[in-house]
């Protein structure tokens, strides 16, 4: 052969050679190459989790009451409002005397949430006969005996916000939660009131409280309307036995000063009892005809959650376009159950490399039993044995050089970070359908569980017996701005966006 022909031969095979390698991630990437390794800032974190036992409450606890009238909006035409969200530390002084046993106690109120979560699911695929609700109603007062929802108890809530109810309004803390519909809270006069942060709201002190009628479209929207005396009642009861109850009323409510919505039906609780936090009641954010976007027919809502140990605050946002630089995926709708938003995913990757999980893991099948679902409410994301098996497998074949310990209360796979002040660490990537994946923060995979520097993988598995349901939990949200984009049924991440 002649040199020059060796030359040709050596360079069309560097050149094969070069397009089987670069064909290689488009086949895995349709979208932006992931990203392999994020680095966590393990002393941050180990700061973060010292503090947040000893936060000062007085200078962040927001008080402030409206001056100003309100600015008044119609219904459905967009107007933007923003109300600041709060992590449940930066209200609560808490009991705990040491940050492992904050995380224990967290962990086990996201057990309870994640345990009701599953079987407000089953119920709503096994079809809700008057029959299953009976026992919950005998907890109930016998002539207070009225529509029955479950619910979770706000005991469970991480996050809080605070809404202007009434005329003039009156500040009030709400739970957020987008796996409920009902807006309800504490009201005068009580049968029975736990105590709660702010005076309790009284009915009487309000020119804009209308009861709600028997026959109005918002009391038949109950899927078992309770009245008495052609009144709307409404009820919540909670998996832990707790509940609330009272009547179904008319209200006005006011987003800080971005201003206030007429005619919002919410529950007046006359009843409640159990181991509800010091917030006044719920806001619930799900997709159901009661829920708050619902009701003000939100084009869409948003909110930032800071750290959970973060002393700061974001913004829940109704009406606000997401930032372009976003990552979307799909809202998908569950005709069995509204209220839940569920979205649409192909796979996990881990350190770049997507995961061999079949599909139909993260599908809603025929009967509307499966999918995945994103939730405010839960803390950790919880996946089916398939997924969680291979994306820890997955993760731990990646972190062999990092010193490995024990489990913790639902984590099986935690590491002695106590000598290191930042390590790197595999990066899970949520791919999305359309093709767009969501690489997640260093922090958003890695829990710390006490203050010492064990930290664990922030994922886990569901309930046994649960309906084969996946929930991308608020760890994992954390310091992303989630927009629910209801008008075109889109989800979007926007990373660093609080
Ligand atoms: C973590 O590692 C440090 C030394 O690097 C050690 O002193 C400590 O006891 C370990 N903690 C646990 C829980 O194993």
């Amino acid at each position: 052969m002649a040199p020059n022909a060796y030359f040709c031969f050596f360079f069309s095979t560097i050149f094969f050679a070069f397009s089987v390698i670069s064909l290689f991630p488009l086949a895995f990437s349709r979208d932006l190459p992931e990203t392999t390794h994020a680095s966590l800032d393990v002393s941050a974190s180990l700061e973060q989790a010292r503090a947040v036992l000893n936060f000062d409450h007085e200078t962040v606890k927001p008080l402030v009451q409206q001056k100003e009238p309100l600015q008044q909006a119609q219904v459905g035409n967009s107007s933007f409002f923003s109300v600041q969200v709060y992590p449940r530390e930066s209200l609560y002084k808490s009991s705990h005397e040491d940050y492992k046993s904050l995380v224990l106690a967290r962990l086990e109120r996201d057990s309870v949430r994640v345990e009701s979560l599953t079987t407000k699911f089953q119920l709503a695929l096994d079809g809700v006969k008057k029959s299953d609700l009976k026992p919950v109603e005998e907890l109930l007062p016998e002539d207070l005996s009225t529509p029955v929802v479950s619910g979770f108890s706000l005991g469970s809530a991480e996050y809080f916000s605070r809404l202007g109810v009434g005329t003039p309004a009156k500040p009030f803390y709400m739970a957020l939660d987008t796996g409920s519909d009902i807006i309800w809270l504490q009201c005068k006069p009580c049968a029975h009131c736990y105590q709660q942060y702010d005076p309790i709201f009284d009915p009487t002190s309000s020119s804009s409280y209308k009861s709600l009628s028997c026959a109005s479209p918002q009391c038949q929207a109950f899927q078992i309307p309770r009245c008495r005396a052609g009144k709307c009642l409404y009820g919540v009861s909670y998996g832990d036995g707790s509940y609330t109850t009272g009547d179904m009323v008319i209200e006005t409510v006011s987003f800080g000063s971005s201003g206030e919505v007429n005619n919002i039906a919410l529950g007046c609780g006359r009843d409640n009892e159990g181991l509800f936090v010091g917030a006044a009641g719920l806001l619930g954010l799900g997709g159901g005809s009661l829920s708050l976007p619902s009701q003000i027919k939100a084009s869409s809502f948003s909110y930032c959650f800071v750290d959970l140990d973060s002393s700061k605050s974001s913004t829940l946002e109704f009406n606000s376009v997401p930032p372009s630089d976003s990552v979307t995926t799909t809202l998908l709708k569950n005709e069995k159950i509204h209220t839940f938003y569920f979205i649409g995913l192909d796979g996990l990757s881990v350190g770049g490399m997507p995961l061999p999980i079949p599909a139909s893991v993260f599908q809603m099948d025929a009967s509307g039993k499966g999918g995945i679902i994103i939730d405010s409410g839960t803390a950790i994301t919880r996946l089916q044995i398939q997924a969680y098996n291979a994306l820890r497998d997955a993760f731990v074949r990646l972190t062999r050089d990092l010193p490995s310990t024990g489990g913790v209360g639902l984590f099986d796979t935690c590491y002695n970070l106590s000598s290191h002040t930042t390590v790197q660490v595999p990066t899970v990537s949520f791919r999305f359908s359309g093709g767009k994946s969501l690489s997640l923060p260093a922090k958003n995979i890695l829990i710390p569980v006490d203050s010492a520097g064990t930290f664990c993988l922030a994922f886990a598995l569901p309930p046994p017996k649960s309906p084969s349901l996946s929930i991308i939990g608020n760890f994992q949200q954390q310091g992303t701005r989630v927009s629910y984009d209801l008008a075109n049924s889109r989800l979007a991440f926007s990373p660093n966006k609080c």
